[in-house]
């Protein structure tokens, strides 16, 4: 057999910022045809280590070789040359331009504004888009759409470049099943014509599923990199927490009285043909998930209690009596959270530190006088970076230069730290490692033991079932059915009841 040479080698790759390393001598190299997952916990390294291959940063050490040949990526333009691109984790779309002119921006007629309007481009941007099976007007305004739809603009954007290798930083964080199986089968396509694709993500399902080989990073240094056929979960879990975790998802039966009032009453919500007639309760101490598939409702009736989205009909109750919520600061002020879905776009201050994100929802507890008591402060973002095990140098570093899935903790903190009398959690482990999951787990068990009533939506069935006490299942916009966990013996049995057997 013929030994199949690397197309890209990264050799000896190092990196630090302000003095601390984040890349210790990495190794990494991808082949013509293949399909190469970068796997670690949040922090590892694995994104730092793609921007330092596309010119966004420069490695202090270490070389980079396409088809045996060294060359010097300084920058973004050095990266396109060598016709690589990258679909950021972050998404760098400008919401006040269109589709067409944000795929068509980086190009080297960026200058000629006059281009971006071009026809052209709003051709081949939707010949882009039909390709992808994505349903989106090339000339509509980016952000008038929903977070799905980002993430497809952004794969377009750096489709419609001509490459060889291109990189995937959690490209399918807020995508449905359906849009995810589009872009598996296009990645496919791509592998085929012979591009190198690396793709990052924290869902082993979708590593063993469409990956050849896998690298694992733990705190910026290189630990393995493994044939797929030959590595199974444990495995890869083994490398990247560094130690076995069996106990992940266990579902323990908690106690919580019955035979109290409900903190919430939802009662006959509807929203046109997307919600109908929902009634529900939450009861203090007791977890509740909904478990259904994409546009079932879930995320729809949420939003409507928040008051962040549409509602023709429905009355809501908290503590046994009626609240009228037209907007979020209605919630809150009624007692609610919610950690949305798309949190990327939203819910942080990124030019402000880790701390000013956590207290800033709670800001007026943390008053000592006409001052903010800054050692109680301190205290809340100290024992939420411990608790979530959000990886940064301190409380005080500005949020911008955090991992994305760090950037995602603190969200969550942020929420968990106003508490609220219901928390809402829409997909709460989104973006996070395996160990963040369980540790996420565990600080909901820990809210629900202190008396919070918890909502949660989640599109993993083993995260739902260690979690909720009792599970709603929604279907086409209405609960058909109510489960108690302790009646729901394996995964299968739940699979079958979303799907309205
Ligand atoms: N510009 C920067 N300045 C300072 N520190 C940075 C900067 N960029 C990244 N870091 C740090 O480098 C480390 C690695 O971050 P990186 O984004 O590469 O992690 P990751 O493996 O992609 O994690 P995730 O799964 O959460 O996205 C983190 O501790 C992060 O805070
Ligand atoms: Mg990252």
């Amino acid at each position: 057999m013929r030994l199949e040479k690397p197309m890209l080698s990264m050799k000896n790759i190092s990196k630090a910022f302000n003095g601390i390393t984040v890349l210790d001598s990495v190794d990494f190299s991808v082949k013509k045809g293949e399909v190469h997952a970068l796997m670690g916990g949040n922090g590892a390294g694995k994104s730092t280590l793609m921007k330092i291959l596309t010119g966004v940063y420069s490695a202090d050490q270490g070389e980079i070789y396409i088809d045996d040949q060294l060359v010097e990526i300084k920058n973004t333009d050095d990266a396109r040359k060598n016709y690589i691109s990258m679909i950021f984790q972050e998404f760098s779309l400008i919401p006040t331009l269109t589709v067409a002119q944000n795929i068509f921006l980086t190009r080297e007629d960026k200058t000629s504004f006059g281009l971006l309007n071009d026809k052209e481009c709003v051709e081949k941007t939707r010949k882009l888009l039909q390709e992808l099976e994505v349903d989106i007007d090339p000339n509509e305004l980016v952000g008038n759409l929903g977070v799905g739809y980002w993430q497809m603009t952004e794969i377009a954007k750096a489709l419609s470049q001509e490459t060889k290798i291109l990189v995937m930083d959690e490209p399918t964080a807020s995508l449905t099943k359906k849009e995810t199986k589009i872009l598996f089968s296009f990645i496919n396509q791509l592998k085929s014509k012979g591009y190198a694709i690396i793709y990052i993500s924290h869902r082993m399902d979708e590593i063993l599923e469409i990956c050849d080989r896998i690298t694992i990073l733990r705190d910026g240094k290189h630990v393995a990199t493994e044939d797929c056929k030959q590595i199974d979960l444990d495995m890869v879990i083994q490398y990247i927490v560094g130690s076995s975790m069996d106990k992940a998802f266990e579902w323990k039966e908690r106690e919580y009285a019955t035979d109290v009032a409900p903190v919430l009453e939802v009662k006959n919500l509807s929203i046109g043909s997307k919600v109908q007639d929902v009634n529900f309760n939450l009861y203090p101490g007791e977890i509740v998930g909904i478990a259904g598939l994409m546009g079932s409702g879930r995320t729809e009736t949420v939003s409507a209690i928040f008051g962040t989205g549409p509602k023709d009909s429905g009355d809501i109750n908290v503590n046994g009596q009626p609240v009228t919520i037209k907007t979020a600061t209605d919630a809150i002020k009624a007692g609610l959270a919610l950690i949305p879905e798309d949190r990327r776009v939203q819910g942080l201050v990124l030019e402000h530190s880790v701390k000013d994100n956590v207290i800033l929802p709670i800001l007026s507890k943390m008053q000592k006088g006409l001052f903010i008591d800054n050692k109680k402060a301190d205290k809340v973002a100290n024992d939420f970076v411990k608790k979530l095990n959000i990886k940064t140098d301190d409380i005080y570093k500005t949020t911008n230069l955090l991992s994305g899935g760090n950037q995602q903790k603190i969200v969550l903190a942020k929420w968990l730290a106003n508490d609220p009398s219901v928390l809402m959690l829409d997909e709460p482990t989104i973006g996070v490692d395996i160990g963040a999951k369980t540790e996420i787990v565990d600080v909901v068990r820990e809210l629900a033991d202190s008396g919070k009533a918890i909502l949660v939506i989640s599109s993993e069935l083993p995260e739902l079932l260690a979690l909720s006490d009792r599970i709603l299942v929604m279907h086409e916009g209405r609960i058909i059915r109510e489960m108690q966990r302790r009646e729901i013996h394996t995964e299968e049995e739940l699979q079958h009841a979303i799907q309205g057997f």
